[in-house]
């Protein structure tokens, strides 16, 4: 992906972030500390939210607005807004992104894009529609370690790929006014190992199956899952497995494993140094990191320096409406087969994914 250079003469990008919460926050820290950004407005219901964020970055000092989600339409009919990043819970995606693209406007939104494939797909053809850039925030494909891992397994360094095997298992749990609204833990987890591990093969499953179980009284209660295994069939044979977890005592743990026929990528196991510990009883390392706003820090600096890219017409915005698509069609799929107990096969015929 091509870098911009300091000193670029493209004019600024000007930004409205809808949500102040744990993700919009890291995105309004990556803009604030990006020269070629301007944050214009803010858009947050909880006063405390605001206030936190009012103290921390000074915004007002530079001429940010801070409104309520019932003054919206400021953002939409100001003209000097150039890109919307929408941070808040999953319901209010569509609407947010819909009204974003009718009134000109590039998106970045996070994961997932709607809280269904329809509404997904709405959000896309309109992307198309009004020919503006919408970018879903499939953060682990702009973390260094994973795009250097699918470079050389794209220069075949590690032959034909026989199996990928993923592990993301959360640390803090989140809490279960997040995960009542959070669309379930194929939507909003398992989309991201279900996502970069198609852009790392380059395909798209044509068989999955899925376990799920939940140990927590408070999940089992919404009737979502904490502990979820899945194992996914690939057309050129490859096959993947992925071990999901919402909760793990010892950190936020994220590794994973690429076999082929010439050998084997892996990474993951991060930790914030590498200081270790070497006494009588044996060597020890410092905690992996505990939370994904420390392991994926440089991941989202990185996709929103790709997603500015994309506004100032310098890139092609690195995740394809199809890949998004196809991605929550999966989730789906998995979803089915943990709660009905059977292999769900995946017909792409009717809607071939034509990029990632
Ligand atoms: N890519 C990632 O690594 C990642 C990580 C965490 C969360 N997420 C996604 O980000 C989204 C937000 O998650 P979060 O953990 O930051 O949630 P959060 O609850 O911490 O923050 C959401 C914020 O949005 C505010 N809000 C609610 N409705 C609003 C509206 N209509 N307009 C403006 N603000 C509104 C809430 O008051 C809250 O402050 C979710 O869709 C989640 O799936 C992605």
């Amino acid at each position: 992906m091509a870098k911009t250079q300091v000193g670029d003469s493209l004019p600024e990008v000007r930004f409205a972030i809808f949500g102040l919460g744990r993700i919009g926050t890291i995105h309004l820290n990556n803009l604030r500390n990006n020269s070629r950004a301007r944050i214009l407005y803010c858009v947050e219901e909880s006063e405390e939210a605001t206030n936190f964020v009012k103290k921390k970055w000074r915004l007002e000092e530079t001429g940010t607005s801070f409104i309520k989600p019932s003054q919206k339409d400021k953002v939409f009919q100001d003209e000097r807004v150039d890109a919307v990043l929408v941070c808040t819970p999953t319901f209010a995606h569509e609407e947010l992104v819909m009204k974003s693209l009718e009134s000109g406007k590039a998106v970045f939104c996070e994961k997932p894009l709607a809280l269904n494939y329809e509404g997904i797909k709405q959000c896309i053809n309109a992307a198309e529609k009004y020919q503006r850039p919408l970018m879903c925030a499939f953060n682990r494909r702009f973390d260094s370690g994973l795009r250097s891992l699918k470079e050389r397994v794209d220069s075949g360094e590690i032959g034909k790929l026989q199996m990928v095997k993923t592990c993301s298992r959360d640390h803090p749990k989140p809490p279960v006014e997040y995960l009542k609204i959070s669309g379930g833990i194929f939507h909003d987890c398992a989309v991201h190992d279900i996502d970069y591990i198609c852009w790392i093969l380059g395909e798209f499953p044509v068989s999955v199956s899925s376990f799920a179980q939940n140990n927590f009284e408070d999940i089992k209660a919404i009737g979502d899952f904490d502990t979820v295994s899945i194992m996914m069939k690939f057309p050129s044979g490859a096959l993947a497995v992925v071990d999901l977890c919402r909760h793990a005592v010892y950190g936020y743990d994220q590794r994973v494993e690429v076999f082929g026929s010439n050998g084997m990528l892996t990474n993951g196991d991060e930790r914030p140094n590498e200081l270790k510990a070497h006494t009588a009883k044996g060597t020890t390392s410092v905690p992996i990191f505990g939370a994904f706003s420390a392991r994926y820090r440089e991941s989202y600096q990185n996709e929103m320096e790709h997603f500015i890219n994309v506004v100032q017409g310098i890139e092609e915005c690195g995740v394809a409406g199809s890949s998004i698509l196809a991605v929550s069609k999966i989730a789906s799929a998995l979803e089915e087969s943990a709660r009905q107990g059977k292999t769900v096969t995946l017909d792409w015929n009717t809607n071939v994914p034509n990029g990632f």
